[in-house]
């Protein structure tokens, strides 16, 4: 089955998340079945925090995928994977540079327009199935947020429909999962290349600690590397470091 050869469109939903991983509970899901919506009611983010948009104003959807053979320590790659496909889709088909915030919100011109929530459930030390959720704002962004946002309207200079920007992006996506999962080294390098913050020095902060590194990479069980001044290097979980603003 290709992504998207079930594809299920729904004018309003709590969060597509949600209603993927309802549907897993009570019936068969198709690997690369995706729930797209036009609105959600209650659309999730990272961190326990809300993804708001208006109607038809951005791509809100969820991909179940079902990776094989995908141990649970590894399983960073599957956002690799996916913010590696966002920053394609937009390169190749808008000629936009987009760049990968660690560990998901996707940027343009330092803005978020993008941002990715996977929720994967585990069966011993293997990933079982994952449930991929993306959000992209498309023709509004929101205002007044921590991290400064854009649209792909805003930085291409017309509108989009949801619809339309998802057919786009599922290729994309189903050839790198097929080609990066478990390719080790060819996905690091590309991950790597996408990664922001590798190329300035900025001020960073873990616990009472304040510290000028930049991002040296991301090791493979997806944490923070960051690199200071001295040329030592050290890892970070999710929790632990955040950037000065
Ligand atoms: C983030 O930036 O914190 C992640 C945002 C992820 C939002 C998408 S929208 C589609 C899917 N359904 C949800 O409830 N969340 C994700």
């Amino acid at each position: 089955m290709a992504f998207g050869d079930t594809l299920i469109r729904l004018e309003s939903v709590d969060s597509t998340n949600n209603y993927a991983a309802t549907l897993l509970r009570s019936a068969d899901v198709a690997h690369g079945t995706v729930v797209l919506s036009r609105f959600q009611e209650s659309g999730r983010g990272q961190r326990g925090k809300l993804w708001q948009a208006s109607p038809g104003s951005a791509l809100l959807m969820s991909i179940v995928l079902y990776p094989n053979a995908l141990s649970a320590d590894r399983q960073f790659a599957l956002s690799q994977v996916v913010s590696i496909s966002l920053v394609e889709f937009l390169k190749t088909s808008f000629s936009l540079k987009a760049s990968v915030k660690w560990p998901n919100d996707l940027l343009c011109n330092n803005a978020k327009m993008a941002g990715v929530l996977i929720e994967n459930s585990l069966r011993g030390t293997w990933v079982e199935h994952s449930i991929v959720g993306i959000g992209m704002n498309l023709n509004e962004h929101p205002e007044g947020t921590a991290l400064q946002s854009t649209s792909l309207s805003e930085e291409v200079g017309q509108s989009f429909v949801p619809d339309e920007v998802c057919k786009a992006l599922l290729p994309v996506l189903e050839r790198n999962y097929q080609l990066l999962l478990h390719n080790e080294s060819l996905r690091e390098a590309r991950y790597r290349e996408c990664l922001w913050g590798t190329d300035r020095w900025l001020s960073y902060r873990a616990g009472e600690d304040e510290m000028k590194a930049r991002v040296a990479g991301v090791d493979a069980r997806g944490q923070l590397v960051l690199e200071f001044p001295d040329g030592s290097t050290r890892s970070f979980a999710m929790q632990e470091v955040q950037l000065n603003r």
